[in-house]
């Protein structure tokens, strides 16, 4: 995108790979499979049965599986953490469960990534999310309690994804948000492709305000250009909201310092 400010003209973003190739990508509909080991499942039996998730598995495009990690593990009483060598507080999820886990679901599918979900891993934003889209076989890890034995992440782990600079009692709500993020970028997912790519931060823009009925509410007017048929206008002026919501709200995306 071109920005003009006091007549000089300024590249703010380049254009997203990923808009030129997805026409092409939409052809190339597959099923995608999400595994996800946790030792809480049932914080994960909601999220994927409703809306966007709950159609993309109904077209078969989709297919999200929750595994328990205490069926994985040969301890007594189904024991997946222990105390951390070298003492310090909280529990260490133990190397041994998550490795069973893996290697058995590592039989029915070949993963593209094994993702941790970490608080010290890459922030999650819309490109990781598009590149993800694309692969067909996800394995993604929760953390709980103080983290999990480092030699798990050294040797299984292929990528470690956050989704922000905060912390989270573990990482089931943040593999339901990437699972989301990535879920509805599948080619077919949603009705009308082109929404996937309109929405905030495919052009590192946001997206422009929305209006419905009615056209007047405790005398509030909807803007008078979306009333006027004339799509052009109407794309400008989106266009021009867009850049000052993101000039407004979020310089960092216009200008990356
Ligand atoms: Cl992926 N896990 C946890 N426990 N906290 C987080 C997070 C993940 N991302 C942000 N905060």
């Amino acid at each position: 995108m071109i920005l003009w400010d006091n007549g000089a003209c300024r590249i703010v973003n380049f254009i997203n790979p990923f808009i030129l190739v997805y026409p092409y990508l939409q052809t190339q509909k597959k099923n995608m499979h999400i595994d996800i080991i946790t030792v809480v499942p049932d914080l994960l039996s909601g999220p994927f049965d409703h809306s966007i998730m709950k159609r993309a598995q109904q077209k078969g495009l989709l297919k999200v599986e929750v595994h328990n990690l205490r069926e994985y593990t040969t301890y007594a009483r189904a024991q997946v953490d222990d105390y951390p060598f070298g003492g310090g507080a909280g529990m260490v999820m133990m190397i041994e469960p998550l490795v069973n886990a893996i290697e058995k679901l590592q039989q029915l599918r070949t993963y593209d990534e094994i993702i941790f979900l970490t608080p010290d891993g890459k922030t999650l934003n819309q490109p990781m999310a598009n590149r993800l889209s694309l692969k067909n076989n996800l394995l993604m890890i929760c953390g709980h309690y103080k983290g999990i034995d480092q030699r798990f992440r050294d040797h299984f782990v292929t990528m470690e994804i956050s989704i922000g600079d905060y912390v989270l009692s573990g990482g089931e709500l943040a593999a339901a948000v990437l699972t989301d993020a990535i879920g509805r970028l599948i080619p077919g997912v949603l009705n009308d492709e082109t929404s996937a790519l309109s929405d905030s931060f495919q052009d590192n823009l946001l997206a422009p305000p929305v209006y419905t009925r009615p056209e007047e509410y405790r005398g509030w007017k909807v803007p008078e250009i979306l009333m006027s048929g004339n799509h052009k206008k109407i794309e400008e002026w989106r266009h021009e909201q867009s850049v000052q919501r993101t000039t407004e709200r979020r310089p960092d995306l216009i200008d990356p310092a």
